[in-house]
């Protein structure tokens, strides 16, 4: 009966083969899953030949082994990083008492709900990101992107195989969900609003990847520490893949930058119009992207004030960012957290419980962490010798979730009027003739070594290769 060889075919250290139900769930999902990857997975990929990173345990040996894979073999596999038989609960009401194997009747909703609302990114972004092979800049670069969306496509598995293992019929029918969503999707959407944002050329995914896959890596940090190990010790394994993404976009950002630098230099000039005549990205149009990825990816982190948050982190189902680094009770109760809300046209901060503003606290922690990057990126305009600063916008622009939701703030922070908006938006969001011009810089680049003119090449290639390595055979 079985079809699929579970060692060789999905990578594994939850002993697949010997677990009869799980199996039968994997046999009737796995197909459908390669159907929606055919489907609406990377366009035009399935006979290329691509340089990947296959994890084959979670070892250091393991997890990252190279080599030129098929694109539609790739081996998705489940990794749960090793277990403490030992592991205590360490926040909200239950701490001190034993990590939990399986889902307590009480929470099953929750956390259902959490695995499903993680598991819907995995997807989402890889449909998102569909298009953009056929306009990469560089085969170096076509393989991040391959490499991001395979990994993408691995997380789904992980989540799927906590469906499949812990939330019986449930479990199976949300993991079918997964795969019937689509970013976008005026009936059937993905459930979270940057997910269904468009990711129509290369410095919107290099955006993406280093704000957004950023948001995946607070969120899988927080659920690291849950009470349900398997969630745990999943998505800490899901962690070490996340690196790379975040650096796929921080140095994807980083090369425009250069390259931009460059040319500003070797003409003298920050003229947009000369600048985009000479076929690079100029800065106000990279600080607009910022602004953009920025706001949806803060909007991510949900409402600043959220009973549910409380439940979550009282029930010990989603932790802190390192909430074992955090020297307070890990129970929170009586403590307070300040919010942003407009009042009379200005904001204000407004002390709140602080169980109710765990989301705002998460988000903080991910500014603090996005905005370390975005001083690296300076670092290539100060190097330049150039004054120009790219900056976040402030926490309250454009922002679609919460107490700030419908409040027009400017980037720097001020409340201001609908007709004030409207007049300058073009200068703090990307414009439509913004977006047209980035569009007609993308061309596909894939002779190897090469690179479009509008980003500068990698300092080094991947896994020690030369940038010139043939990355994508192209068959
Ligand atoms: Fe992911
Ligand atoms: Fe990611």
């Amino acid at each position: 009966m079985s079809t699929i060889d579970y060692s060789e075919k999905i990578p594994n250290n939850v002993n697949l083969g010997e677990d009869r139900a799980l199996q039968r769930a994997l046999e009737q999902w796995q197909p459908n899953f390669l159907n929606w990857w055919g489907d609406v997975g990377p366009e035009g990929s399935t006979d290329f030949e691509v340089y990947l990173r296959t994890a084959v345990s979670v070892d250091p040996q393991g997890w990252a082994q190279f080599g030129h894979t098929k694109m539609r073999d790739y081996r998705w596999g489940i990794f749960l990083n090793p277990g403490d038989a030992e592991r205590k609960i360490h926040f909200g009401d239950h701490k001190g008492e034993k990590a939990w194997q399986d889902v307590p009747g009480e929470h099953r909703a929750n956390l259902r709900r959490i695995i499903v609302t993680q598991g819907d990114t995995e997807p989402a972004s890889v449909e998102q990101q569909r298009h953009l092979g056929l306009t990469c800049p560089s085969q170096y670069d076509l393989r991040n992107l391959f490499q991001v969306n395979v990994e993408e496509g691995r997380h789904l598995w992980a989540m799927v195989y906590l469906l499949h293992k812990h939330f019986g019929r449930d479990g199976r029918e949300e993991a079918e969900a997964l795969l019937e969503r689509r970013s976008g999707d005026e009936n059937n959407p993905r459930i979270l609003g940057a997910f269904n944002e468009k990711t129509p050329d290369w410095l919107a995914f290099f955006m993406f990847t280093y704000f957004t896959d950023r948001d995946g890596k607070f969120q899988l940090c927080a659920l690291a520490e849950s009470a349900f190990d398997p969630l745990a010790r999943t998505t800490k394994f899901m962690l070490t893949e996340e690196a790379h993404h975040m650096f796929v976009g921080e140095s994807g950002v980083s090369r425009v930058i250069a390259r931009t630098a460059q040319k500003m230099n070797e003409l003298k000039t920050d003229d947009v119009g000369l600048l985009r005549a000479a076929g690079v990205i100029d800065l106000p149009t990279i600080q607009r992207y910022v602004n953009f990825h920025y706001s949806v990816t803060i909007d991510l982190f949900g409402a600043d004030q959220s009973s549910n948050a409380a439940i979550f982190y009282s029930s010990g189902l989603k932790g802190r960012f390192e909430e074992g680094k955090r020297d307070d009770d890990h129970l929170l109760k009586g403590r307070t957290y300040k919010v942003i809300e407009a009042q009379g046209g200005q904001l204000v901060e407004k002390e709140v419980p602080m169980l109710n503003a765990l989301n705002e606290v998460l988000r903080d922690d991910f500014i603090k962490d996005s905005v370390a990057g975005v001083g690296r990126w300076n670092k290539v305009l100060e190097k330049a010798g150039l004054p120009h600063r790219l900056a976040v916008p402030h926490k309250a622009f454009h922002r679609n979730i919460g107490a700030l939701s419908g409040v027009k703030v400017s980037p720097d922070g001020r409340v201001v009027s609908e007709a004030e908006w409207q007049a300058n938006v073009d200068q703090w969001l990307p414009s439509a003739a913004d977006r047209a011009f980035v569009a007609g810089l993308m061309g596909r680049v894939v002779e190897p070594g090469k690179f479009a003119n509008w980003i500068a090449p990698p300092v080094m290639g991947i896994n020690r290769q030369p940038v010139d390595f043939d990355y994508v055979r192209f068959n």
